[in-house]
């Protein structure tokens, strides 16, 4: 598995403690930055990092910011992207399992860094469940191929 990760200045320290938790489970990855602590705009990461997955370069994307809506709103208007905004572990496992969720986004300013990294271990390893769930996700592809 091949992940890509990023942030905005609202998510750099999460995206450090998600940049460990990725080295410990031995899972390849690329940081994207930002490295700047200075205001930066979240889309200039979510969409260059969900391209990135769209196009098959990575299976997955970790975007941080704030609140993770930003990165999530970004995310999804790039066609085959199904962003996750996630700050619970059920549902960090639930949208693998029926959403098969491509990007996990998380908020800084939301979740301390605990459960965030517990949140990162759940999601990236949990598989898609498939079955009844394939059809729904068909149709989202479907709506997007229109
Ligand atoms: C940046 O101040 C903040 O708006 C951003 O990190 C994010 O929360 C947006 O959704």
């Amino acid at each position: 598995m091949k992940v890509i990760l990023a942030s905005d200045h609202g998510g750099i320290n999460l995206r450090k403690e998600v940049a460990d938790v990725l080295e410990e489970l031995q899972i390849k990855f690329e940081d994207i930055g930002c490295e700047c602590e200075s205001s930066v705009d979240y889309p200039d990461y979510a969409i260059p990092a969900a391209e990135r997955v769209a196009d098959g370069e990575f299976d997955k994307a970790i975007l941080i910011c704030g609140t993770g809506i930003g990165m999530s709103i970004s995310a999804n208007k790039v066609k085959g992207i199904r962003a996750a905004l996630v700050h619970d572990l059920f549902t960090a496992k639930v949208t693998r399992e029926h959403n098969d969720s491509n990007v996990l986004c998380m908020g800084e300013r939301v979740i301390g860094p605990g459960l965030a990294k517990e949140i990162a271990k759940t999601w990236v390893s949990t598989d898609f469940e498939a079955g009844r769930h394939e059809r729904r996700v068909s149709k989202i592809a479907e709506y997007e191929n229109k």
